[in-house]
């Protein structure tokens, strides 16, 4: 049975990563932070973009490690069962448990790239920052001196259309809907859900909090990501043997 998911900033947390609304989230706790990934006021303002770059070299994704729910993923593709793993997520903690890179779809980009806004350059994030530590504290592009990013969705900027096209497929090809640490208020990701139903799919979701999608899963789980995530996995790999 073809399954895809879509996962976003809850299923990192118990990696040490706070997600942005749940009750211990980055804006709920410092609305502010939002400015830094806006941008409108990245572009704007300086002082946005020292803080936001302050951030980049103090983001926990550097340190953290993939948990149990992470790790069952790639079980789940080592069991043939997965179509494809799209993600809200910048970390690079899919990858890093086992998913094959072609089957991680980014939808919103890489905190593990820097971007020019001006000439597109992508570059290693890590050569950024050991620029920001040297003391700049918002480095300009080194081949045209633009303004420098993380190669990350803002809010206000469109999706890339061959990746979000890629996850609609996701969305449209499999039997099974999983929606995993997503408080699914950020389209088009939250769209996804729709796609799915829409294509025939069961849904189902995992997640603390109540989603607008509850209504329409088959099934929502409420427990701990990393708890039941892999107990939720291995219902579906033993089903299928
Ligand atoms: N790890 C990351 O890469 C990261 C972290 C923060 C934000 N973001 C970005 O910010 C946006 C935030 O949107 P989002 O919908 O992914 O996250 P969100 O912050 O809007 O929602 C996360 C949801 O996960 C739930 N949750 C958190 N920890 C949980 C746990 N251990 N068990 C069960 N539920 C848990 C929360 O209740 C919340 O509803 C995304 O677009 C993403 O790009 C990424
Ligand atoms: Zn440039």
């Amino acid at each position: 049975m073809p399954v895809s998911l879509l996962t976003g900033a809850g299923i990192s947390t118990a990696s040490g990563i706070p997600d942005f609304r749940g009750p211990q989230g980055v804006w709920t706790k410092n609305p502010q932070a939002a400015a830094t990934v806006t941008i409108d006021s990245y572009l704007a303002d300086p002082e946005v973009r020292r803080a936001a770059w302050r951030a980049r070299l103090d983001h926990p994704a550097w340190n953290a490690r993939p948990n149990a729910a992470h790790l069952a993923l790639a079980d789940l593709e080592r069991a043939g069962l997965l179509r494809a793993l799209v993600t809200q997520n910048i970390d690079g903690l899919h990858q890093r448990a086992g998913s094959s890179p072609d089957k991680v779809v980014e939808l919103h980009g890489t905190l593990h790239r820097a971007e020019c806004v001006s000439c597109d350059l992508i570059t290693p994030m890590s050569e950024v920052l050991a620029r920001v530590t040297a003391g700049e504290d918002d480095p300009p592009c080194p081949r045209c001196g633009g303004v420098q990013k993380s190669n990350t969705i803002f809010f206000g900027q469109d999706l890339d259309a061959e990746v979000l096209d890629a996850a609609i497929d996701a969305a449209r090809s499999c039997e099974l809907f999983v929606a995993v640490g997503t408080s699914l208020t950020v389209h088009p990701a939250a769209g996804l859900c729709g796609v799915a139903l829409d294509a025939g799919a069961r849904l189902v979701i995992v997640n603390a909090e109540p989603t607008p999608y509850d209504p329409f899963a088959d099934r929502v789980i409420r427990e701990p990501i990393g708890e039941a995530l892999p107990m939720f996995v291995k219902e579906l790999t033993h089903a299928t043997r």
